[in-house]
């Protein structure tokens, strides 16, 4: 699509320029909802967690800062309460491993051990 007869300003056009570059990349960081860039928030960990236990576990990978989970002490807000979803262990999986929505998936961070770890971890002890 031409320039709408921009006169004569190379400043306004390379303006306009900017302006587009810089709201593809914005929204590229908003819309993107892979799992690529999860490290961005969650800093210490994500080089590799190593915990065998679901427990730590469920903390290490940060399941604390977007779920609610009593008994991991764990009181995030940003998906379900699964002390109130307590889902089975087969679900705790699926959604670990695929991810969902805004949860990323956590198949390239947890090994299959880690994931039913944590998978058990959870359908154990939500709702206490
Ligand atoms: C960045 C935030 C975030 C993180 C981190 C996260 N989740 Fe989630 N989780 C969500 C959201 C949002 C949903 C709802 C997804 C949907 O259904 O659209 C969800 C859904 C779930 C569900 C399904 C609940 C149901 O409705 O049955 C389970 C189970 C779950 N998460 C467990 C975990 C575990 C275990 C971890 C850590 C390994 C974790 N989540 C990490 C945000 C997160």
């Amino acid at each position: 699509m031409p320039l709408p007869s921009a006169p004569g300003s190379a400043l306004l056009r390379t303006f306009t320029l900017l302006a587009v570059t810089g709201s593809v990349a914005v929204f590229a960081g908003c819309g993107g909802d892979d799992a690529s860039d999860s490290g961005d928030s969650g800093g210490s960990g994500d080089a590799g967690i190593t915990a065998t236990s679901g427990d730590q576990i469920f903390k290490d990978a940060n399941c604390s800062s977007c779920h609610t989970l009593a008994a991991a002490d764990a009181k995030g807000a940003i998906g379900p309460n699964l002390d109130e979803v307590k889902p089975s262990a087969d679900t705790v999986k699926e959604y670990v491993t695929n991810g969902e929505g805004s949860m990323p998936a956590f198949s390239g961070r947890l090994s299959a051990a880690q994931i039913q770890a944590v998978s058990d971890y959870v359908a154990e002890v939500a709702g206490q």
